[in-house]
Formats: structure tokens, C-alpha cells, sequence
């Protein structure tokens, strides 16, 4: 039996304007996926514990689906299974991460699965190697579509920054608070609405994003000054910023007010492609307590999270 597990992510600073080169800010947080596989004799079985899949399970010789509900989980893990041409392996997934929300579900599944099959078919990989198949795969399955971001989150772990090229960062570890909207998240469409928007204004929206990547830079020492009010006044910025460019709703709006008000935030934005998805807050003297019940108080579902934590490990290599 092989177990690996991969971290999910937030961006901090610096969505959409990365798109057209400038600098973002993203870390891994610890809400993890946990790939492990077994041998099974004449069978590709794979099941998953998936928050919103609880009990799926699929036997790919017969298959024989039990849950209609499993599209999303079986996408991933299948284009895993024919990349490393796997047979007679039983495959369990199990996610604390909300699947389509923005956190890099997808990627902590297909990271954590392929290091565990990759080790349990006696293949060593090194992170390098781990990424770059994690991130073709997961583009192949989104239809050419994806950045990095996520798979390189979910095999380093950590702080990374976007640019031109992807850096790692030497940061604190930092208590967070992200508020899931329940709403649906489609990433193409909010950066196909913003890549549009630049190409009609790009006057108006360049700046925009070039006002994003000063913001992502100037975030980094207060990281790790620990300069927390200003790292949320600066998340506020960002908000206002992503908001004009058109990818904030109604729903997210409303849980970045809730956690700047009631819950005492030193500052909240959304994170990720926006539309729906999630936010994310950094609590403030009120403590994260208050900043859960302010976003359940604004119909969010909160989760605590420590962003920074530990990229894809093996669990137990038996
Ligand atoms: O919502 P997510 O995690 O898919 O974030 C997308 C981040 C964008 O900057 C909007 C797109 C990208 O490819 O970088």
C-alpha cells in the first residue's frame, strides 16, 4: 500500500493580472487530498471519500459507477491512470477540499495521485518531475486550459510567486480564514470576461493589473515582517481592484464586508477566478472565532486554514 497526500492552495495577491505576466502571491494551505493505492488483482478500482462525493466508488474493468455525482474526481484520477498505464491497482481518494471552489482540489487529486502510484510502481520522481506531469495532466483534462498555479502548490507547498517564472518563498506560516460562497466557479469564463475587458479598455485595465503586481510585491515583506494590518489593508486594495474589473458578485461582496465588519478582519478579498468560489480573510484582534460565525452569519461555510504548510508528501510507502 502507497499513501501520498498534496496540499490545497489560495492566491493571496495577484489574480487575472498574472495572466498577462505580472506578479502573484499564492500558498498551500492545510486542507489536503490523500491519494492511496493498493494492489487488486485483475481490477482498476477507484473510490473516494470526496467531501461532496462521500461513497462513490468506480471499477473501471466493469465500469460499474455507483454515484452519478463522481464525473469531476474520475476525470482527474483516470487521466492519471492512463498516463502511468496502471492495472490491478485499487485507488482511494480522500479530500478535505470542496471540489470546483477555487482551493485546487483538482490539483492536490492528481499531485497526491501521482506520487503515490508513481512510488507504488517503483518510480522514484523528483517534485520537478511530480509538477510537470501534474500540470499537463491537469491541463489535458481542462481542455488546454489551467495555470500552474495549482499543481505547483500542491508538490512544493509553501509560498510561491508567479511571474514570468515560479519562485519559491521563505515565509511565515499564517492563520487564515477562507469563506466558500456555495456558488459555482468557472474559472475560463471570469478570465476570458477579463481578458476581453483588457483588450477593449487596455488602457484603463493595464494599469489595473500593473497596480495588482506592485500590490503582490509589496505584500511579501509584510508577510514576513508580520505587518499583519497592512497585509490587509493591501487585501482590501486587491478586492477593490478585482471588483473593478468585474469578477466580485453579489455573494462574495457580501462575505468580504461580513468579515471586515462583524468579524474584525484586518482585511478580506476573493481569491481565485472569482464569480463565486471563494474569499479569503486574515483575522484580526477579534480572533478567527469571530471571523467563522461573521461568515456562517453571511450564509458562507467557513474553514480555517494555515497557509504556507508542506507541499505533497508520501504517507507510508509499505
Ligand atoms: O480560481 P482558480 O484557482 O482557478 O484561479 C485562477 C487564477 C487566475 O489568475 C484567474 C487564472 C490563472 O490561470 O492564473
Amino acid at each position: 500500500m502507497t499513501t501520498a497526500s498534496a496540499p490545497g492552495k489560495i492566491i493571496l495577491f495577484g489574480e487575472h493580472a498574472v495572466v498577462s505576466g505580472v506578479t502573484a502571491l499564492g500558498g498551500a494551505i492545510d486542507l489536503r487530498a490523500k491519494v492511496t493505492v493498493r494492489d487488486l488483482p485483475g481490477c482498476v478500482l477507484i473510490k473516494t471519500e470526496e467531501l461532496a462525493l462521500r461513497g462513490f466508488s468506480l471499477d473501471l474493468t466493469t465500469g460499474r459507477l455507483t454515484s452519478t455525482k463522481a464525473a469531476h474526481a474520475t476525470r482527474y484520477i483516470s487521466a492519471v491512470l492512463r498516463e502511468f498505464d496502471v492495472r490491478d491497482m485499487q485507488i482511494c481518494i480522500e479530500s478535505s477540499l470542496p471540489p470546483a471552489a477555487g482551493l485546487g482540489s483538482s490539483a492536490s487529486i492528481v499531485v497526491a495521485a501521482v506520487a503515490a502510484i508513481s512510488r507504488h510502481q517503483g518510480q522514484s520522481l523528483s517534485r520537478k518531475e511530480i509538477a510537470a506531469i501534474s500540470y499537463q495532466l491537469e491541463k489535458k483534462v481542462q481542455q488546454g486550459l489551467g495555470s500552474p498555479m495549482d499543481t505547483a502548490l500542491a508538490t512544493y507547498g509553501g509560498y510561491l510567486q508567479f511571474s514570468q517564472k515560479i519562485q519559491p518563498l521563505d515565509l511565515p506560516l499564517q492563520e487564515m480564514v477562507v469563506g466558500y460562497t456555495k456558488m459555482p466557479h468557472d474559472t475560463k469564463y471570469e478570465v476570458e470576461k477579463v481578458q476581453d475587458l483588457k483588450k477593449r479598455y487596455f488602457d484603463l485595465v493595464d494599469p489595473i493589473f500593473q497596480a495588482i503586481g506592485a500590490l503582490s510585491e509589496k505584500a511579501i515583506p509584510l508577510i514576513r515582517e508580520r505587518n499583519l494590518a497592512e497585509l490587509g489593508r493591501l487585501m482590501n486594495v486587491n478586492h477593490g481592484l478585482l471588483a473593478a474589473l468585474g469578477v466580485s458578485s453579489r455573494e462574495l461582496d457580501e462575505l468580504v464586508h461580513a468579515a471586515r465588519g462583524a468579524g474584525g478582519a484586518f482585511g478580506a478579498k476573493l481569491t481565485g477566478a472569482g464569480g463565486g468560489g471563494c474569499m479569503i480573510a486574515l483575522p484580526g484582534a477579534a480572533g478567527v472565532d469571530a471571523l467563522m460565525v461573521a461568515l456562517r452569519q453571511a450564509r458562507g461555510v467557513p474553514f480555517k486554514v494555515v497557509t504556507g504548510c508542506e507541499g505533497v508528501r508520501l504517507e507510508g510507502d509499505l
